[in-house]
């Protein structure tokens, strides 16, 4: 076991022998290293006014992400590269291309916002050259600005490679050197810290993972925090121990097995929704909605699943799929896994089909068939980074008649679970899709789900909305014409 979490802080490498586990990004750098310009607005991971960037290994290359360091914990930034405003104007006080840009397209707002929408662009930036519109949108949906405009912001992105060439940008000149550094930390020993509030653990693999798990069974396992960070900053609860999954390399893999992809449970969303967009556009949007551009850096598919929440926007869409979960822990033997339909591993509000010392470990996504018809959608009150009020995914599989022969509707936000409806499936069953079958499962709908009244929407308008989403999807699958997304309607509005 190590002791003591190394990390380097723009290019001064920091050790740290004692430290809270649920010390945030965002304090540390406040009131520990007085390091301000990194600001608080809500910490909630919501406005984007803590946004920083951290560089981490991904495979032996760095790879930049822009996070919320109000929710994320310091020591889980072992191992990697965190990059704040301070560390972007140079020593002769010249400004880093981002800087410039947004003073020269009048982007630069107030303090609270303008340096995280600065940390959002550099991000972009040191990513991807000339990026489109959409793209610097994404990037910046995490920043909220609650006076003014995002134009001259959007204009300051576009601009930011014409002010300087990306290749001459010095992060990304160091990029190889910052690189060798981290390689040079990083290690496969756990990490094992301990400060006033308690202990942190950060294994390195599966296996230690499980003895942690075993060892300590009622420790919070945390993954990107982007739910738990909140249980600290808004519930001001006390997490003793955490164990954090987020060194394990092998927890991150995505891989294409045949008739199925394989998501590791620390799988990013960033990456979850580049592969999930590989089996339907749909579920590109889905992801392109889940929280802004730094949640998406963060948060993780198996922390997603085994939060729990109703409102989660992953599990409709992979119980439509007919994903299997595959839960890990340790056993005399080593490690015993077992396999089960997603759908069965949510049992009740907040209480799921998982064993003591258990952990998710991956998720199975089958890939569509060619003759089925999928679909995805999210409604919530905000286009961007909001939980939905009601989500739903749907997959109908036919015979060789024309006729329905297996329908799979996923809701969330109807029940204390994300739930299929199983009445709405028994009266498609056997029809052909039309105008008819949709009426009668939207009539069936009323038996499968009593929905959820609360300050995201009333139990009517979830049931109404459930029942809009499976005409949407009638009329996406038998009128092509006809505009059903607000994303395609937004583009034309704005840009053409
Ligand atoms: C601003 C904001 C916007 C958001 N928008 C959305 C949205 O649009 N849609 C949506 O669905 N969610 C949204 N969320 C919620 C959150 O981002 C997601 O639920 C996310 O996927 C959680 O993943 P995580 O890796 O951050 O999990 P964590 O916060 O690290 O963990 C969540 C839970 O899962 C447990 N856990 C994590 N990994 C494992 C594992 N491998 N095995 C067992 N238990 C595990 C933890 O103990 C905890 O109980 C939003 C959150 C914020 C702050
Ligand atoms: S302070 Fe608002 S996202 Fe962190
Ligand atoms: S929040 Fe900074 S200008 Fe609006």
């Amino acid at each position: 076991m190590r002791d003591s979490l190394r990390f380097l802080l723009g290019d001064r490498l920091i050790e740290i022998d004692r430290c809270d586990p649920t010390l945030t990004v965002l304090d540390w750098l406040r009131l520990d290293q007085r390091m301000t310009g990194t600001k608080e607005g809500c910490a909630e991971g919501d406005c984007g006014a803590c946004t920083v960037v951290v560089g981490r290994l991904d495979r032996g290359r760095l790879r930049y992400e822009a996070i919320n360091a109000c929710i994320r914990f310091l020591p889980t930034l072992d191992g990697c590269q965190l990059l704040t405003v301070e560390h972007l104007k140079r020593a002769d006080g010249s400004l880093h291309p981002v800087q410039q840009a947004m003073v020269e397209c009048h982007g630069s707002q107030c303090g609270f916002c303008t340096p995280g929408f600065v940390m959002s662009l550099l991000a972009l930036r040191l990513n991807e050259a000339e990026p489109s519109v959409g793209r610097i949108e994404d990037a910046l949906a995490g920043n909220l600005c609650r006076c003014t405009g995002y134009e001259p912001i959007i204009a300051a992105g576009r601009r930011m490679d014409e002010i300087a060439p990306r290749e001459t940008d010095r992060f990304l000149q160091e990029r190889e050197a910052v690189a060798a550094r981290l390689t040079a930390l990083s290690d496969n020993e756990t990490l094992a810290l301990q400060g006033d509030g308690g202990w942190f653990y950060a294994p390195a693999t599966v296996e230690a993972l499980a003895e942690l798990v075993a060892a300590h069974p009622q420790a919070t396992l945390v993954a990107g925090a982007t739910d738990v960070g909140l249980w600290v900053t808004k519930a001001m609860k006390r997490l003793d121990p955490l164990i954090y999954l987020g060194r394990i390399e092998a927890l991150r893999a995505i891989t294409d097995e045949g008739d199925h992809l394989r998501f590791g449970a620390m799988a990013g969303h960033i990456d979850v929704r580049t592969a999930l967009a590989g089996l339907s556009p749909q579920l590109d949007e889905l992801m392109r909605r889940f929280g802004g551009e730094q949640v998406r850096n963060a948060g993780t598919i198996g922390g997603n699943i085994a939060n729990g929440s109703p409102i989660g926007d992953l599990p409709p869409a992979l119980i439509a799929l007919d994903a299997t979960l595959v839960l890990a822990r340790r056993s005399a033997a080593g490690i015993e896994r077992r396999s089960i339909p997603l759908e069965s591993f949510f049992i009740e509000y907040r209480k799921q089909d998982r064993r003591p010392g258990e952990f998710v470990e991956a998720v199975l996504v089958p890939k569509l068939a060619d003759s089925v018809l999928f679909h995805a959608s999210k409604v919530s009150k905000r286009f961007d980074e909001d939980i939905s009020a009601v989500c739903g995914a749907f997959q109908l599989t036919f015979g060789s008649d024309g006729r329905i022969s297996e329908a799979r509707l996923a809701y969330g936000g109807m029940a204390g679970i994300p739930k299929r409806a199983a009445a709405a499936e028994a009266a498609l069953v056997g029809q052909r899709w039309n105008e008819t079958a949709v009426v009668a499962a939207i009539a069936a709908l009323s038996q499968d789900f009593t929905p959820l009244d609360d300050m995201r929407a009333s139990a009517h308008y979830r049931l109404t909305i459930a029942g809009n989403l499976l005409r949407r999807f009638l009329i996406e699958t038998t009128q092509s014409d006809t505009q059903t997304r607000v994303a395609g309607l937004l583009a034309e509005a704005f840009h053409g």
